[in-house]
């Protein structure tokens, strides 16, 4: 049987159960980076202060250096009675090094080291997370630099509205996702924050350098108060409901890729490689990935509501319950980082239909707007003008065409200010173009953001 690290105290071993029961390393495995590199960091601190001597802090990083190419190779036995990576690591670094191993644990708790583990793997996550989000928003802005031209219609209600780029629209869901952006590196500041000195909850008595640890580590500053530091959580709930939001803005992207790819719509198609086919239907094309999005947003809310339900009644300050937080992190990490790698490889794969948008962007009367407009501009007071091209757009259903294809003289019925000039006012490009302000749909102001947002993104 394995000797417990903490087994000093016990009479009788471990009931098997309650052993697997409480053991996390099944999951938590997936620190030993970060647990290698904060326990490096600590031994190199605990010789800085006098605590080991050099020759002791030599051999544990030796020992600890062994032990995650071990790992790294898969050649690493991960025993559940050591409950989690912490002790199969600790425990390892004894059997490999000898007692030198056992002074690793000075000054420090396990409570304070898997915040610190925590930590440092958010933080790596959020950076990878960054770049994908990167490589997706410079696919929208390149897709949407190409068809600023590109007419479509605009939706409210899902009704057709005005018409609109295609390239305005794709701008929209990057500036969804440029928000996402700023929001993770909100929360990568709070994130950025070393636990580690806190010790199991009220601090220790070595005199430990936790700058130093946090220099070593690269955080940005060391936690103010011990209690808080070994029972905060809410770092990781701001990063799963920015995660969240974010899956959001990918659920709704999905929707309408999965709308545009239809036989209804066929405004895009989507290459074979991003589709799969069906099983009994022959002409089968289905638009699984951005479909799978969409359902894998609910995971990454529950993932959100698991914390926040499991913070929700703890006392200050470490309780065992935030074991519960690793697995609804790693699993929003995972969803997330896969479904933007699955966006950022499709959106610049995007075919689109530019006579099915045009087709569908001059049915609904989508320049009804701009007749009005026009009428305004002859002096007639915006409600009027409201009211005379409803009457119009009931004429021309009936008639079964578009207001443009009405001849003059009956427009000129619903109001004598109608000259023929109206209809350049009419058609879609006119339209778009007339939208010419900051943050308009004219293919020019189109342009003007995606060069801003290209200079952006160099930035980032
Ligand atoms: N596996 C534990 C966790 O994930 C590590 C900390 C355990 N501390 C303790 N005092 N039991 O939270």
């Amino acid at each position: 049987p394995t000797t417990k690290l903490w087994g000093g105290r016990f009479d009788e071993p471990t009931d098997a159960f309650v052993e697997a029961f409480t053991a996390s390393v099944g999951f938590d495995q997936r620190l030993f980076r970060e647990d290698i590199a904060g326990s490096t960091a600590h031994a190199k601190m605990l010789a800085k202060v006098g605590v080991l001597t050099t020759a002791e802090c030599d051999k544990i990083i030796d020992g600890l250096n062994g032990i995650l190419l071990d790992i790294e190779r898969g050649d690493f036995s991960w025993v559940v009675a050591y409950e989690d990576v912490h002790m199969n690591i600790e425990a390892r670094l004894i059997d490999r090094i000898g007692d030198v191993g056992k002074k690793l644990h000075t000054g420090r708790s396990r409570n304070d080291q898997v915040a610190t583990d925590v930590r440092l793997y958010l933080r790596g996550a959020i950076d990878r997370i960054e770049l994908e989000l990167t490589r997706l928003r410079a696919g929208l802005v390149d897709l949407a630099e190409r068809e600023a031209d590109t007419v479509m219609p605009g939706f409210t209600h899902l009704q057709v509205a005005q018409p609109i780029s295609f390239g305005h629209h794709l701008l929209a869901w990057y500036e969804m996702l440029t928000r996402d952006a700023e929001r993770l590196a909100d929360v990568r500041k709070r994130v950025n924050i070393l636990p580690l000195g806190s010790a199991a909850l009220a601090g220790t008595s070595y005199p430990l350098d936790r700058d130093y640890v946090a220099e070593l580590l690269g955080f940005d500053g060391v936690s103010r108060n011990s209690l808080d530091a070994v029972s905060d959580r809410d770092f990781v709930i701001e990063f799963l409901s920015a995660a969240s939001v974010s899956m959001m803005h990918l659920s709704r992207m999905s929707e309408e890729l999965i709308l545009w790819t239809s036989a209804q719509f066929a405004f895009i198609d989507l290459p074979d490689r991003f589709c799969t086919g069906s099983s009994i239907m022959p002409q089968k094309k289905n638009p699984d990935v951005p479909e799978l999005v969409r359902g894998k947003t609910g995971r990454v809310y529950g993932d959100l509501f698991a914390l926040l339900t499991l913070m929700k009644g703890q006392p200050l300050a470490y309780n065992k319950d935030n074991q519960e937080d690793k697995e609804p992190l790693f699993d929003a990490v995972d969803t997330l980082m896969g479904s933007l790698r699955a966006f950022a490889d499709m959106i610049p794969a995007i075919e689109p239909n530019r006579e099915r948008m045009r087709i569908a962007a001059k049915q609904g009367f989508s320049t009804a707007t701009d007749l009005a407009d026009y009428l305004v501009r002859q002096g007639v007071a915006f409600r009027d003008a409201h009211e005379i091209v409803g009457k119009a757009v009931r004429h021309a259903q009936n008639a079964g065409c578009d207001l443009s294809e009405l001849p003059l003289a009956q427009l000129q019925a619903f109001s004598p200010k109608i000259q023929d000039d109206v209809f350049a006012v009419l058609t879609l490009e006119g339209s778009m173009a007339a939208r010419d302000l900051t943050g308009g749909t004219a293919p020019n102001q189109v342009r003007i953001q995606a060069a801003a947002a290209k200079k952006g993104l160099q930035r980032s």
